[in-house]
């Protein structure tokens, strides 16, 4: 059977991109982000997953104000990357795992969650950079990686308690797939952020380090935070938060953070990186 080996979070911020590709892993500004995630390497190093489901949000390459679906998953043999700005360099398409995706669609959709299915989809930042942190591209990504997309572009956005449940329903769907398939599930995105309007730069790092606690220990509470607490608390970019909601919600009842690591700001962002295990 499928098995969810554990969780990680992580922000999805362009510009690492950039500063990998120029090689400043080492310098002052960038090495205390860079240093959070040599642990995390490390244990999937040692885990081996054999999928990836990346709960991550389109920014408007797929999708765009013309159709935004609350909650979409990739159904490809392949997903590619092309340019959307932010100076960054195109990255090789990341494999799918169509098989293990319809049976998660199946599962969804008899448990009332009505996912937009896509048998074709490109993958913007909030999903390359999470991977590229993680794993090398060359000679091949070394994972499959099963997209989740979830609306924080246009509002009304999913609520947190909403997007939990999603998690959970996926978690069951993941576990009850018949294949020996180890599955890692990311929640990417966030932390605190504003990138617009009269707080733009707006941080609120006690909130990020409450909620980086909280979602190990009682992410039942974090589930009541409105769309609207999101806003005021963590900014309006903050809302990206949700994506470690559905995470959260495929990890189950107890679990463990192997690794914890902040930093702020990175770009305009607070970053947050965690490990959560399943097997606590
Ligand atoms: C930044 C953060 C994001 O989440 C994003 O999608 C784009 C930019 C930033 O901090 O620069
Ligand atoms: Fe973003």
């Amino acid at each position: 059977m499928a098995k969810i080996v554990g969780g990680i979070t992580t922000s999805h911020i362009p510009a690492i991109g950039v500063a990998m590709t120029k090689g400043l892993q080492q310098d002052p500004y960038w090495k205390p982000l860079f240093d959070g995630y040599v642990p995390v390497r490390e244990w999937l190093d040692e885990v081996k997953p054999d999928v990836a489901v990346i709960v991550y949000n389109d920014h408007g390459l797929n999708f765009f104000l013309d159709l935004i679906p609350t909650f979409a998953i990739g159904a490809a043999a392949e997903y590619p990357n092309v340019d959307e700005g932010w100076g960054l360099k195109e990255l090789p398409a990341v494999p799918g795992d169509p098989e293990l995706s319809w049976h998660v669609i199946e599962n969804l959709v008899a448990d009332e969650f009505d996912i937009t299915i896509c048998q074709e989809m490109t993958v913007d930042h909030g999903l390359v950079i999470p991977m590229s942190l993680m794993w090398s591209h060359e000679p091949n990504w070394p994972v499959k990686v099963i997209p989740v997309a979830v609306n924080t572009v246009q509002h009304p956005i999913p609520t947190a308690a909403r997007c939990y449940k999603l998690g959970q329903s996926l978690g069951k769907a993941l576990e009850s797939y018949p294949e020996d398939t180890k599955v890692v599930i990311f929640g990417t995105g966030g932390m605190s952020h504003q990138l617009q309007g009269e707080r733009a730069g707006f941080i609120n790092k006690d909130f990020d380090l409450d909620f980086m606690e909280r979602i190990v220990s009682d992410p039942d509470a974090l589930a009541r935070y409105s769309t609207t607490d999101f806003v005021r608390e963590a900014g309006s970019e903050g809302v990206e938060l949700i994506m470690w909601m559905v995470m959260r919600g495929a990890l189950g009842g107890k679990v463990s953070a192997l690794h914890s690591h902040y930093h702020a700001p990175i770009s305009n962002t607070g970053a947050g990186i965690m490990v959560l295990d399943n097997a606590a």
